[in-house]
């Protein structure tokens, strides 16, 4: 049989990736395209749907020139992206404003009203078994209707960013079910838009796009969208997946047993579930998983990577430019210089609340903290601290999902954070466990994005028989030297967030 191949597309926070693989699960390629993230006001975050689109356009032909792969040997296209994102398109398609992204923290009060309207946090958790949280979508669409009445009034639909894609390769208003448990108005028992809900809020069902499962076909490319990519018209685009879900599938978690960590621009802990199971107190977020009848529960920290990155670009001038003289990473550069710093980085903690926090803290108010300096601290104590800080942070996340009587053998591991040896070896010192990475890993959510894909277009039988091309391809075993200090490094980071939690409000107030 010839060689068959699919496309994994994810619309992440800073750049969009595309990635092309075969039938045995090997990447024969990837692209990735940057755009800039908007921060109009301190706490918001806002991007242009265009941007993406020219993203895809320019990575997808990149892809095909560099693999010279023809189009009919591409058999479908996976879509993943950044969730809880708000793009708004009026009757026509066109986009009414910049897309609202989901670390923008602008909604506390419409979530607090979703919850009075509702009658209470455990009365919303019924309904569709998650908080609405800031940053989820529910909140910014009551947003735009009292902020920007008359742009609510021209909307036709409301998309999430990968769905934007869709409609733009497809001319299909679509999503699937992982992406829409991140809006907070799906009835994720049910797998279903919340009638209920969406009554209660007055927001017409017909405003949102219709619900698929993951691995189900949603369109096929149109003859525009072939001659702005290059992909064959009429090829398959399934549902595909909201990121942090379908990165985890993408790593082997479509049912209980490992742990998985993401370290992209917000950092995850997540599981797969077998079955549904009742979020608690609504403070981890359970949503549908990419297989068909199966869930998938996680916590998410707003700035992992997104810390490293702010401290990389607001604070280390000098390794960019030594990086761009010697064409090394700058990531590398700094790694080497933590590397010199002890496991602890001497008594300095950092708090990487640096967009506000979502899990297990829900606040926009929190912010960023280096704790504990001193004159014997340098670069190299700071950037480990800041490594160890963002692990600390997945721990918290943790801590509260072993509630759920989660037992963890192993750690599997990936985004951008994973390609770290040390990140890799703070992360399985701080938890005591083996970390592995596994093929594809470095892809994220497009490979997983690959799968689910190629699920759908019959490569495989399910997504459960798609994850046997997986191979472990990293192994980090704790160091049993470094327990007991990380564990009481752990506790003292613990009781920082309350003990700083009113100069956070006082410093957000004294702003305005
Ligand atoms: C998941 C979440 C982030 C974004 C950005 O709930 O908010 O992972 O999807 O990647």
């Amino acid at each position: 049989m010839s060689a068959q191949y699919i496309i994994g597309i994810d619309i992440g926070t800073s750049g969009c990736k595309s990635v092309l693989m075969d039938a045995e699960g090997t990447v024969r390629d990837s692209s990735l395209q940057e755009y800039p993230l908007l921060t109009p006001r301190p706490g918001w975050a806002e991007q242009h749907p265009a941007q993406w689109w020219k993203a895809v356009q320019t990575g997808l032909r990149q892809l095909l020139q560099k693999t010279g792969v023809s189009g009919n040997a591409i058999k479908g296209v996976g879509l993943s992206g950044q969730m809880h994102g708000l793009v708004a398109l009026d009757k026509d398609g066109q986009v009414l404003r910049p897309a609202i992204l989901w670390n923008d923290q602008r909604t506390m009060s419409q979530c607090q009203h979703i919850h009075e309207v509702v009658g209470g946090i455990p009365r919303l958790l019924e309904l569709t078994n998650n908080q609405m949280l800031p940053g989820y979508t529910g909140g910014k669409i009551l947003w735009l209707r009292e902020q920007e009445p008359e742009l609510y009034e021209r909307t036709r639909v409301f998309l999430n960013p990968k769905d934007y894609i869709r409609y733009c390769l497809t001319g299909e208003l679509a999503t699937e079910v992982s992406d829409a448990s991140g809006t907070g108005l799906f009835d994720v028992r049910q797998r279903h838009w919340s009638r209920q809900l969406l009554n209660l809020l007055d927001i017409p069902k017909e405003r949102l796009p219709q619900c698929f499962e993951s691995p189900q076909i949603t369109g096929e490319i149109t003859e525009i969208a072939s001659e702005a990519t290059g992909l064959p018209v009429g090829l398959p685009v399934v549902g595909g997946g909201g990121d942090a879900v379908i990165q985890t599938t993408g790593m082997g978690l479509v049912k209980s047993g490992i742990l998985g960590t993401v370290i992209g621009t917000a950092g995850n802990v997540a599981m797969g579930l077998s079955q549904f199971h009742s979020n608690a107190d609504g403070r981890l977020q359970i949503f549908c998983n990419n297989s068909p009848g199966t869930w998938h529960v996680m916590g998410v920290t707003l700035a992992a990577g997104g810390s490293y990155r702010w401290f990389r670009d607001a604070l280390c001038e000098a390794e960019k430019e030594k990086a761009a003289q010697s064409g090394q990473d700058v990531y590398q550069i700094l790694e080497e210089i933590a590397a010199t710093a002890p496991a602890g980085s001497r008594g300095l903690i950092f708090l990487p609340y640096l967009i506000g926090e979502r899990c297990p803290y829900p606040d926009p108010n929190a912010r960023g903290a280096l704790i504990g300096l001193g004159l014997h601290h340098g670069r190299a104590e700071i950037t480990r601290a800041i490594l160890e800080g963002v692990v600390f942070s997945l721990r918290d996340v943790f801590e509260l999902m072993s509630t759920m009587g989660s037992s963890v053998a192993e750690i599997r591991t990936s985004g951008g954070g994973s390609v770290s040896p040390l990140w890799r070896q703070i992360q399985a010192d701080v938890f005591q466990c083996p970390v592995t990475t596994v093929s594809g890993s470095r892809e994220g959510a497009a490979y997983g994005a690959a799968l689910v894909a190629g699920t759908g277009v019959g490569i495989w039988p399910s997504v459960e028989e798609a994850l046997k091309v997986l191979r472990i391809e990293t192994e980090t075993a704790p160091n049993p030297r470094n327990r007991e200090l990380y564990e009481d490094f752990y506790r003292i980071y613990r009781g920082l967030y309350g003990a700083l939690k009113s100069s956070f409000d006082a410093l957000v107030q004294s702003q305005g």
